[in-house]
């Protein structure tokens, strides 16, 4: 394992972080609410915090705050998380977490006091790997998902969000908009992997993120007829994979037709799922993407058409369910402006990533620092970040949170 980069160690927290999760069949982390890696990963957060003396508080929705001082209201609130997507890498939301204990140890080690209350926010759950919605503790905080609806939310087990949260100590009626929380939440930052290749093309350590793409996920579900793999003729079926096979091309022609768009089927279930069974029902998830909301809006309606179309050639049909939606995001300009003078004219990028600095963008001020990723992949085990972009990363946010506070 890679040395500590400091007596306190950057990467040592990475590396202390470095077992637990790792899924041994896909490669990469695999790191889901409330299962035993994701508590595992709260217990190691929680005495890292312990240890530069932070006061530890889980709220109503399950998102871990680090209270480094008094709490109050209007603070300055640093975080990312620490769930992955399936197999995913060691850098999104780890970094973001890790870089605010090391630059809070930082400052500390210099003798530097805050003047306003500070906090370290990992959120629950923002890569909606366990219950199928992204940034679902933010969302849960904001408001912008009715806690019913969460409630109801079932994993792949049939574990419903309910019964998950209660296992985990978390009172499922408390679930639901927080405005105590929002009103600590004087502004947050999150610093967070690059998820493309926008560094690797400015030659920069680090940016400052501009903007956040318009997207959502969809569910569509092709209805058939489940068969006999070898009894029926190949001119009688009506095979709902064949519906979704076609669709999957669909859904990438209308994204290239609709410029800057980005359309993607990632994931499928096949009902009853036997070699030798013609499936009845087809499940894919949609995610689309978009700089304006209207583009995103326009692509998922023309998707819809051409799915429907699809399923109708092969005997089937097709019902498109929305599951969620983010607007496109401007991160706060006064705010983005004065981290770039801060960090002396560092470059500004977009993203196509979602984020919970996203989601609280609607409610309070916001910003991202970005750190270049060399491989310029994301959501993959080839993820990465140099160790000394790692440490351009903490850097930048020292600085500006020795402004801020
Ligand atoms: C989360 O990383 C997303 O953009 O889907
Ligand atoms: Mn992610
Ligand atoms: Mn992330
Ligand atoms: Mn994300």
């Amino acid at each position: 394992m890679t040395a500590p980069a400091t007596a306190h160690g950057l990467l040592s927290g990475l590396d202390e972080i470095a077992d637990i999760g790792r899924d041994a069949r896909r490669g990469g982390y695999s790191r889901h609410l409330w299962q035993p890696a994701d508590l595992e990963l709260r217990d190691w957060f929680t005495g890292r915090a312990v240890r530069l003396g932070l006061d530890v508080e889980i709220d109503r929705n399950g998102n871990t705050w680090a209270w480094w001082g008094p709490r109050g209201d209007d603070a300055i609130v640093v975080g990312s998380h620490l769930d992955s997507v399936p197999g995913g890498g060691a850098y999104d939301g780890p970094l973001g977490v890790v870089s605010a204990l090391e630059a809070i140890y930082r400052l500390q080690a210099s003798g530097f006091r805050p003047a306003r209350p500070c906090a370290v926010l990992v959120f629950a759950e923002e890569e909606g790997s366990r219950f199928g919605i992204a940034c679902l503790g933010s969302r849960l905080m904001t408001g912008a998902l009715d806690a019913g609806r969460a409630r109801a939310l079932v994993d792949a087990d049939g574990i419903s969000l309910e019964a998950a949260a209660s296992a985990a100590g978390i009172d499922p009626a408390g679930l639901g908009e927080d405005r105590a929380a929002l009103a600590r939440i004087g502004l947050f930052l999150e610093l967070h992997v690059e998820q493309g290749r926008g560094l690797i093309d400015l030659g920069s350590p680090v940016a400052v993120a501009s903007s956040i793409l318009a997207h959502g996920r969809w569910r569509i579900t092709f209805t058939g007829e489940g068969n006999h793999a070898g009894a029926t003729r190949m001119t009688d079926r009506r095979d709902p994979m064949l519906a979704a096979a076609r669709s999957m091309l669909a859904v990438r022609d209308a994204a290239v037709a609709s410029t800057g768009s980005r359309a993607t089927i990632g994931r499928i279930e096949a009902v009853p799922g036997g070699t030798n069974v013609i499936s009845s029902q087809v499940t894919v998830w949609l995610d689309a993407r978009a700089a304006e909301d209207a583009a995103a809006q326009d692509l998922v309606t023309e998707i819809t058409a051409r799915v429907s179309a699809a399923a109708a050639a092969e005997g089937c049909t097709a019902v498109v369910a929305e599951e969620s939606w983010s607007g496109a995001v401007a991160f706060d300009e006064a705010l983005r402006d004065r981290l770039v003078h801060s960090l002396h004219g560092v470059p500004t990028l977009p993203t196509g990533a979602g984020h919970d600095a996203g989601v609280l963008s609607s409610r309070l001020p916001t910003a991202m620092i970005f750190v270049r990723n060399p491989t310029g992949v994301s959501h993959s085990p080839e993820e990465f970040a140099t160790l000394d972009d790692c440490l351009a990363g903490v850097a930048a946010l020292e600085q500006v949170l020795r402004e801020l506070l």
